[in-house]
């Protein structure tokens, strides 16, 4: 072979070039929101090739641990967390060849779990359901695991001072330039603390004396509001936003940098991601909408015109399942439709609105076990061409049919369905619902002839819990 046909050397040692594009972030106005007097401008931080704001203290604390010697060449990096942060270490320690090794809470969404070992992660799932202090606690098995796996490092992000040195050095160093020196205040959420604290030094650096004010938005729940309100520590309640709040104060949180706080709950949350993506095109996280809605209220309280800078702390891909889906809002009562006081109010997916994955009597076996694999259900209504309900199938029905003859998937929907349906009419009482389900089956909600919807027992669970009181809903803990 001629040397000039030879592909070129890879250059061994060097982590791959998409590193070098964590950081260094857009930075754009939202000028379809009404910001009273002020000038509101969004940092875009699910532009890292991570998708989150933690792709650049993944880097910084991995590269501080590399110069302090922490971590050497075949050294192991862990850190307890299923949120950005493990995301960014596998991306960032696993560019660079080390193992890592994730301990994540049993509640984690199996895609956040399937995302982080897609990048070459190894996972360990702990309990969720136990306390700082107890062993089976995440970050108490992620201590103990660094102190058994030889040439481990244990990244802690709340108490790594290269996580708010992170901030410190790139992202406010970034705004202040794109802002042209022309700052009078930023809107944060504090998670592990490291964006505050790192934001607040630099700003008050380059214009001492709280010269550029540090607002806190905090989800209802945490702790964090009440305690910059008051310095009272009061007992936190449970949130649905991700990747912000508390219920502790965090090592490296400098909470003494707020000048600000407002407290925005889930609802509010939700609703201003949603309406950032639909008017301004940009697609955030939940903690967005948090920090959005934050900035939106101070924005609207000034009496001068003010420079208001938050940030777009993640992408909104994670929460295309939950905030970005419309029966997940309406199961957790973030959507209200005008309630009819009838069983129809326990429909979550309406035939009318063609919000029904239905099969049709002449359609193959193989399309509906299809149908259910795709939209993972475990039942399909068979619907004919006039609309009409006329039977249901499910993977029983299946199975019976195609267990010795698998060729029996090409045989039409209409003979493995059941016609016998427990049909109940809108007005029935709850007590016929546990009737059906007790006989096995769900129920099909006709209104006379028209087919309304189906009844699970996962929607008479999800109906039930919603009208759980407020006040007997236990706390949860965040995971950032
Ligand atoms: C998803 C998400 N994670 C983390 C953070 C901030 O975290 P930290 O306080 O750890 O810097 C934010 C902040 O806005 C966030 O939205």
């Amino acid at each position: 072979m001629s040397q000039s046909s030879a592909a070129p050397a890879i250059a061994h040692n060097k982590p791959p070039e998409i590193l070098s594009l964590i950081g260094d972030t857009p930075l754009v106005e939202a000028t379809q929101f009404e910001t009273g007097p002020c000038r509101l401008f969004l940092k875009l931080e699910n532009q890292n090739p991570g998708g989150s704001i933690k792709d650049r203290i993944a880097l910084s604390m991995i590269e501080a641990a590399e110069a302090d010697g922490k971590l050497e060449p075949g050294g192991t990096v862990i850190e307890a967390t299923a949120g950005n942060t493990g995301l960014g270490l596998a991306l960032v320690a696993g560019a660079k060849g080390y193992r890592v090794l994730l301990v994540i809470p049993d509640k984690m969404s199996q895609e956040k779990i399937s995302h982080v070992r897609a990048l070459g992660a190894e996972v360990r799932i702990a309990r969720s359901d136990v306390t700082r202090g107890h062993p089976e606690y995440y970050q108490d098995v992620a201590a103990r695991l660094a102190e058994q796996i030889p040439g481990s490092f244990y990244v802690n992000q709340f108490g790594n001072p290269a996580n708010p040195h992170a901030h410190e050095r790139t992202t406010g160093p970034e705004i202040w330039e794109q802002m042209r020196h022309d700052v009078d205040a930023v809107v944060v959420g504090v998670g592990s603390g490291g964006t505050l604290t790192g934001l607040g030094r630099f700003f008050n650096r380059v214009k001492p004396r709280r010269g550029i004010e540090m607002v806190l938005a905090d989800p209802t729940g945490s702790i964090l509001y009440e305690y910059v309100k008051t310095g009272q520590l009061v007992k936190s309640g449970s949130w649905a936003v991700e990747g912000i709040g508390e219920d502790f104060i965090p090592e490296i949180a400098d909470m003494s940098l707020v000048t600000e706080a407002f407290e925005i709950d889930d609802a509010e949350s939700f609703a201003a991601a949603r309406e950032l993506l639909r008017k301004e095109g940009i697609f955030g996280g939940s903690s967005t909408g948090t920090l959005l809605a934050g900035a939106l209220r101070y924005c609207r309280e000034q009496t001068k015109p003010k420079r208001v800078v938050t940030l777009v702390p993640d992408t909104g891909n994670k929460y295309l399942s939950k905030m970005y889906n419309n029966f997940w809002m309406a199961e957790q009562g973030f959507i209200h439709r005008p309630p009819h006081g009838d069983l129809s109010d326990l429909i979550s997916h309406r035939h009318e609105a063609g919000e029904v994955i239905t099969v049709g009597p002449d359609d193959s076996l193989l399309t509906a076990f299809k149908r259910m694999r795709d939209s993972d259900l475990s039942q399909l209504p068979v619907v004919d061409k006039s609309g009409r309900a006329i039977g249901i199938i499910d993977e029983s029905d299946l199975l019976v049919k195609v267990h010795r003859e698998p060729s029996h998937f090409n045989d039409p929907v209409s003979k493995a369905m059941t016609d016998q349906l427990e049909t109940l009419p809108p007005d029935a009482k709850i007590a016929d619902l546990l009737g059906v389900f007790d006989r096995g089956r769900v129920a099909i909600v006709m209104d006379d002839n028209k087919f309304l919807g189906l009844i699970t027992r996962t929607d008479l669970l999800s109906y039930l819990r919603l009208h759980m009181p407020k006040s007997s809903t236990p706390p949860e803990r965040e995971f950032v």
